[in-house]
């Protein structure tokens, strides 16, 4: 069996996958609690509560498996990108288990574990384009193998999520900002408003959010009587615009007709719709996580720390813990 870790950030999440890569359950401790009061996250708060939480929950699933800890055959952990002191969690947890049962460690990029979360449910054929779009990142990738992964283009300055994080807190709705964005824009209309499209006629693949942010600040100073909804459901189309249109001239650019949509914010309802009507006119077929599988989790970790595990990419447990992923270029 293997153990799969992640903890980079707030939430804490844990799973159990057999050898042939069946995942048998998986576990997530959510902090959203503790740190909405703050509209945002609070790296120190974050990272003293997963060493509260990482040990029971462990220990959680593993008798709700009726699996024993001298069982694990090996562990996967997030290395990075995140949270140092989350991650230190977690990277320590870990290890300390391999030393006791003298079992490997594999190392997880969080970022490749959320594209790689696809596997869990559905198979999509290598090469495919991979839009990657969470609270921390926005970025394009080429994905050729397990671990082949080509970054095309990232974010200048905000990641989309951070953006609906922020837009929230202006308003005063609370955070995460994305879900309450998404639910208030259902009642109201894009366009009767209007926010700017960042770098979506530019030819490159990188993104800029923090212009937006900025935009939906003017926006309230000027007419403080806008309708929240109005502005949320422009925003949101803003927002879903640009990540559609960049992600699939990615793809006619590399004349690959996959593309696979992950992260936090690929979650998001109107995204999902945006990216299927328009991909199915360029003849693209497009795939997401569900829900579950798109916000941080564990499951994402060992779907990729199996295939690792097959590979034998093991490393050395008296390894520097910490990590920047390490992504290809074209
Ligand atoms: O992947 P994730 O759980 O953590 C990071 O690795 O960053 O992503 C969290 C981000 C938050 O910014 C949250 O507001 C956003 O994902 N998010 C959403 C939705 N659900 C979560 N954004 C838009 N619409 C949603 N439904
Ligand atoms: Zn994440």
């Amino acid at each position: 069996m293997l153990l799969a870790i992640e903890t980079s950030c707030d939430e804490t999440g844990v799973a159990l996958f057999t050898k042939d890569g069946k995942l048998v359950k998986h576990l997530l401790y959510s902090q959203v609690a503790l740190h909405s009061p703050f509209g945002g996250i609070v790296p120190e708060i974050a990272s003293r509560k997963q060493l509260e939480v990482l040990p029971p929950l462990t220990e959680k699933l593993l008798k709700d498996c009726s699996v024993k800890l001298k069982e694990v055959e090996a562990v996967a952990v997030t290395f990075g990108p995140g949270l140092i002191g989350s991650l230190l969690v977690g990277v320590s947890f870990a290890k300390a288990l391999c030393f006791r049962f003298n079992i490997p460690l594999i190392k997880v990029d969080h970022l490749q574990a959320h594209i790689t979360a696809i596997f869990l449910e559905k198979s999509v054929e290598f090469p495919f384009i991979a839009l990657l779009v969470s609270g921390g990142h926005t970025a394009i990738f080429l994905v050729k193998d397990w671990e082949e992964f080509y970054l095309l283009g990232h974010t200048r300055d905000d990641a989309a999520g951070e953006a609906f994080d922020k837009v929230a807190k202006l308003l005063g709705l609370g955070y995460p900002g994305g879900p309450i964005i998404s639910k208030l824009a259902e009642k109201g209309k894009p366009g009767v408003l209007q926010l700017p499209r960042p770098l979506i006629e530019d030819p490159g693949f990188d993104f800029s959010f923090s212009g937006l942010k900025t935009a939906v600040l003017n926006l309230l100073k000027k007419n403080p009587e806008v309708k929240p909804e109005d502005l949320c459901a422009e925003f949101e189309e803003a927002i879903a615009e640009v990540l559609v249109k960049k992600t699939l001239s990615a793809a006619e650019r590399l004349k690959i007709n996959r593309v696979v949509v992950a992260g936090g914010v690929a979650a998001n309802k109107k995204l999902r719709e945006l990216f299927k009507n328009e991909a199915s006119k360029k003849g693209i077929t497009c795939e997401f996580p569900s829900p579950e599988f798109c916000t941080d989790n564990a499951a994402m970790v060992g779907a990729l720390g199996i295939k690792l595990w097959e590979r034998k990419r093991f490393v050395n447990l008296l390894e520097e813990p910490y990590a920047r992923g390490s992504y290809l270029s074209l």
